[in-house]
């Protein structure tokens, strides 16, 4: 008897059909054809192991087992559900005649308890596309599936009980989620808070710029004053996800399996913080199997690289593409690939090898040459993505030791919510472009114009400052958020003034 069960692969952060056909007849033998890897060959044992200790009957004919399309490779665990049931129903254990409206995926183990997958978000909306009337996965996996309306979700936990299903003796239980309800829930809980960040306030005033407007920043200072720990507060004042952007990266999530379990969606922006010792598969994505990398994970979030300079220079310049096209392609041999990858850049160095250039009280002990080299360890091109560049000085015991608390990061964030909402007004007709940083060179022409008196200002502090011309497009971008911070429609001489002096790592004078 001929049975098609149907399941999903998972190409970059989509999902296709998978049929698999059963054909038992007569013989001894198992055939597994249709591009399976060495994952989807192993589940012939695992299938046998848990069909027999459920009681069931492993078939002793020929099996031919073929997965179509032929041309897409189908990786993992995750059809060991779908098979065992196909061959249940190919050797009469099972009715198939509902099995047809179901898409099925699940990892067994020995004993047919079920494993969770990846992707079954991705999976779930396909199902939903194509109509399907039901998805059946894994329990852990139920509720992240479940995001997706429309389509009937059975979280199951072990073979026995889709045999059961199928053959009309158990009703199982959809799962239901209300998808607002669990976003709103789970929404602006952080760790760290501006709050507790004593002093600096140029620096997080220059953060708040960068939260306002979605501007790369990086944050040059020696050691102990306080750079991993203000960008660790960054979340707390970004805008929140809006339920779109949560989809995005959930699914990117989702497919890399690291969403905790029993959870549907992300509901704060990302952040990520990859050692320097990353490799460049895992910075961009992609592998044997190929996964989303770090950039991706940090879609719609912050990817924050401490320690700029430690990592290898080959991971830093992949960054570069993705940093202007807001998604990376992985292209190999046996694939192509494209994730998402729209993340804003935050990182920090220290000034150079020892750590105290430019310190008030610490003398440096490295040579004009060394602190040139260090910084020089970042490329040009690299630099230039980032829009705001800042020094941090460590702020005195007398104001470390204060007890005043400062300013909470829900203040700051109510501030950067409104300027972002003037962004979204200002480029609601330019799909792909949501904040300032985005704007291309037509946009900043028609929304980042200067009067005469500002443009003479730029000008002579170009030339007195020796800025770079890559400069100047930064500097345009960066007041624009000024601007909107204050609700100012027209970019004034002080908004400037401020977007220049985020320029440090652009003097002349910077390493002697
Ligand atoms: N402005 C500040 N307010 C409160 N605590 C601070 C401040 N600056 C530094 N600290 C304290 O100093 C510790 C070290 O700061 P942090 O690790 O962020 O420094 P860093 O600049 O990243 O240093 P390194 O270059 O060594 O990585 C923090 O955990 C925090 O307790
Ligand atoms: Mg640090």
């Amino acid at each position: 008897m001929l049975i098609k069960v149907f399941g999903g692969a998972v190409q970059g952060v989509d999902a296709t059909i998978i049929t698999i056909e059963v054909n038992i007849s007569r013989g001894c033998l198992f055939h597994l054809v249709g591009l399976p890897d060495s994952a989807v060959k192993e589940s012939h044992e695992r299938i046998k192991s848990a069909i027999k200790f459920n009681g069931y009957k492993f078939p002793t004919a020929d099996v031919i087992v073929n997965m179509a399309p032929a041309d897409i490779r189908k990786e993992g665990s995750a059809y060991d559900l779908p098979l065992a049931i196909a061959l249940m129903a190919a050797s009469d254990q099972l009715i198939s005649e509902e099995l047809d409206k179901y898409l099925i995926m699940g990892e067994l183990s020995l004993d047919g308890s079920l494993q969770p997958i990846r992707g079954a978000l991705p999976i779930a909306i396909k199902a939903r596309e194509e109509k399907y009337k039901g998805l059946i996965v894994p329990k852990q996996n139920a509720r992240e599936a479940a995001v997706v309306n429309n389509l009937t979700v059975y979280g199951v936990e072990n073979l026995t009980e889709v045999v059961n299903f199928f053959n009309k003796k158990v009703e199982l239980e959809p799962m239901v989620v209300n998808t607002r309800d669990e976003f709103f829930l789970q929404r602006d809980v952080f760790e760290y808070d501006f709050s507790d960040v004593k002093g600096q306030e140029s620096v997080k005033r220059a953060l708040e710029v960068s939260a306002a407007g979605g501007h790369n920043l990086i944050m040059v200072g020696p050691p102990g004053s306080g750079k991993s720990m203000m960008a660790k507060c960054l979340p707390s004042i970004l805008p929140p996800l809006s339920l779109g952007e949560s989809l995005e990266t959930t699914k990117i999530h989702s497919v890399a399996g690291t969403l905790e379990q029993n959870t549907s969606l992300i509901s704060n922006r990302p952040f990520r913080s990859p050692h320097h010792t990353i490799s460049q598969v895992a910075m961009t994505g992609g592998g044997i199997n190929p996964q989303p990398g770090e950039i991706s994970l940090s879609h719609n979030g912050v990817l924050f690289l401490d320690e700029l300079p430690e990592f290898t220079r080959s991971v830093l310049e992949v960054l570069r593409q993705p940093l202007e096209d807001r998604h990376i392609s992985v292209s190999r041999i046996k694939y192509s690939i494209d994730y998402p990858a729209s993340f804003m850049l935050i990182a920090s160095m220290n000034p150079c090898p020892c750590g105290y250039y430019n310190h008030p009280t610490h003398a440096c002990v490295c040579t004009p040459g060394q602190v040139q080299k260090y910084l020089n360890k970042i490329s040009g091109p690299l630099l230039d993505r980032i829009d705001i560049q800042i020094e941090i000085v460590p702020v005195p015991f007398e104001k470390l030791s204060e007890q005043r608390p400062a300013e909470p990061s829900i203040e700051i964030r109510k501030r950067v919510i409104k300027a972002r909402e003037i962004q979204d007004e200002r480029y609601k007709d330019f799909p792909g472009v949501y904040c300032n940083a985005q704007m291309t060179s037509k946009l900043m022409h028609k929304y980042a114009q200067l009067n005469e008196s500002s443009t003479k200002m730029l000008h002579n502090a170009m030339v007195r400052m020796n800025l770079s011309a890559r400069a100047y497009d930064r500097i345009l971008k960066v007041s624009r958020t000024i601007a909107d911070l204050e609700a100012k429609e027209n970019i004034e001489m002080c908004h400037i003034a401020e977007a220049i002096s985020y320029r440090n790592l652009d003097r002349e004078n910077w390493a002697g």
